[in-house]
């Protein structure tokens, strides 16, 4: 067994919840290291569609302890909706979850400060979730963010919100909003720290301590590389370390306790928002894969915008990363098309070009360089294993791992757990296969 960071390759959305929730039994713990309810994490449990946005894609599987890391940002409505949300679902959330004191809070005003910037951005808004992620992040930069641990302190929590909702309101007047009455925020607020009180721990303490005694992590990452603060397509990024480096200072564990990281890849490319997308296809097969893949945020229900895979890109966030094993997820969406094209290269200028542009203003002037290749007509669905796929299928994984660079150690056909092909081979080294058939019980 290992320690796994399980981590988006593309723009988000390449299911991640589904292969997290599958793979889950033989780890003891799931920790989330970045983001917070702008993702939305899709899992099929017990014939039920369960969407999370904040807990940990584990919370399904009840003996297992979920950590929110300080990475995160937590707007306690949205966590208290979502334990209301998963109780419906029969979920009981105890001392199976923690929040780590550290992290930071998003308040009312930072969706309203959001929804402004974007719309005084007009034509080149980023396109976000308007959840107030962006803005709880630069409050804690700028070193006046209030954090989960200040609801353990009521008059410390008073001073900080009157502190900062003066201050929001010089600017919610200067664009003509109506102010907020910090008495009115303190008394929201100190109602959820009576709820969500009981949650907060010494995160960083508790993993580290597990890890000692000898338990495995699952580290769950939201959204993708490509919308990592750092390394994706800036600006149309959101404002976490979405890539691997995360997983360090979200949850305060040092590298040597990351074993592997497995990139969940999607077989073709969906992004949402704005921000340059190079494979892009408007309308025809860019339609049909939105169609056929179901492809409508999970959080927003905003159309997601589809093209063909990207190798180049997929390679940069493998490199970045450092991914040997991926799961390539939705396949079974280009079953039937007679011909796919892959990107394996960008040309900028008739340049080619050797490392991933981030700038915006390459990325929005490149032209992908595609290969042609045949596609299945079979469905991939009615294949158990992985030599029963069909050749040209085969072909497909073959250039793919060749491209990026890893192996396709997982291949998911649908949405439910058993609708998927591990590579036994690939994966053994990974996790207690054995743990995994058991249901999470020892052999
Ligand atoms: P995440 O944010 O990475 O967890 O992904 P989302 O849940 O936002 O979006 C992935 C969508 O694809 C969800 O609706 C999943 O149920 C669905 N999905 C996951 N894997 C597969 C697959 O292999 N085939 C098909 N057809 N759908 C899948
Ligand atoms: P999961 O975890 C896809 C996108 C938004 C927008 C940009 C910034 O489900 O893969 P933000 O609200 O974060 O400031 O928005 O990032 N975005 C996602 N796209 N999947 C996600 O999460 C996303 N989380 C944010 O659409 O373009
Ligand atoms: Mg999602």
């Amino acid at each position: 067994m290992v320690n796994l960071v399980v981590l988006g390759t593309q723009w988000g959305d390449e299911g991640k919840g589904k292969i997290i929730d599958l793979i889950t039994p033989p780890f003891d713990i799931v920790a989330r290291y970045q983001g917070g309810h702008n993702a939305g994490h899709t899992v099929y449990s017990g014939g039920k569609k369960i969407i999370l946005h904040l807990i940990p894609s584990g919370i399904l599987h009840r003996d297992k302890l979920c950590l929110i890391g300080n990475g995160v940002v937590i707007d306690p409505k949205a966590f208290l909706n979502e334990l209301s949300y998963l109780k419906d679902f029969g979920i009981e959330i105890n001392d199976n979850l923690a929040i780590s004191k550290n992290a930071h809070l998003i308040l009312p005003y930072h969706g309203l400060v959001e929804a402004l910037d974007e719309e005084r951005r007009g034509d080149n808004k980023i396109g976000t979730t308007c959840r107030g992620i962006g803005p709880a992040y630069t409050d804690r930069a700028a070193r006046r963010g209030i954090r989960v641990g200040d609801l353990l302190n009521l008059s410390v929590l008073e001073d900080k919100i009157r502190s900062n909702v003066e201050e929001y309101n010089i600017f919610l007047d200067f664009y003509g909003e109506p102010s907020l009455d910090p008495g009115k925020v303190f008394e929201e607020y100190s109602n959820y720290a009576n709820q969500i009180q009981k949650y907060i721990k010494d995160v960083s303490f508790i993993l580290n301590e597990h890890i000692a005694e000898g338990k495995f992590v699952l580290f769950e990452g939201a959204q993708g590389t490509l919308l990592d603060v750092d390394f994706g397509t800036y600006p149309y990024v959101t404002s976490s370390n979405s890539m691997v480096g995360g997983v360090c200072t979200g949850l305060g564990v040092s590298p040597d306790k990351i074993d592997v990281v497995l990139g969940i890849t999607k077989a073709y490319t969906t992004r949402v928002g704005s921000g340059p997308f190079p494979t892009e296809i408007h309308g025809g097969i860019g339609a049909f894969l939105q169609k056929k893949g179901n492809e409508f945020g999970a959080t927003t229900g905003r159309p997601r915008r589809c093209g063909w895979f990207d190798a180049f890109a997929v390679a940069y966030a493998c490199r970045l990363n450092g991914i040997k094993h991926i799961a390539l997820t939705k396949p079974d969406v280009l079953d039937g098309l007679e011909e796919l094209s892959v990107c394996v290269g960008y040309k900028y200028k008739d340049q080619r070009l050797k490392g991933y542009p981030c700038e915006s203003w390459v990325l929005s002037e490149v032209e992908p360089v595609y290969k042609k290749v045949r596609g299945w007509k079979e469905t991939l669905n009615d294949s158990k294993d992985f030599d029963s796929f069909p050749q040209e299928f085969k072909d497909y994984v073959h250039l793919i791992e060749d491209l990026v660079g890893a192996n396709v150690s997982i291949v998911s056909t649908g949405v439910q757990r058993d609708e998927t092909v591990l590579r036994e081979d690939l994966m053994r080294s990974l996790i207690d296969l054995d743990r995994l058939k058991n249901g999470g019980k020892h052999t």
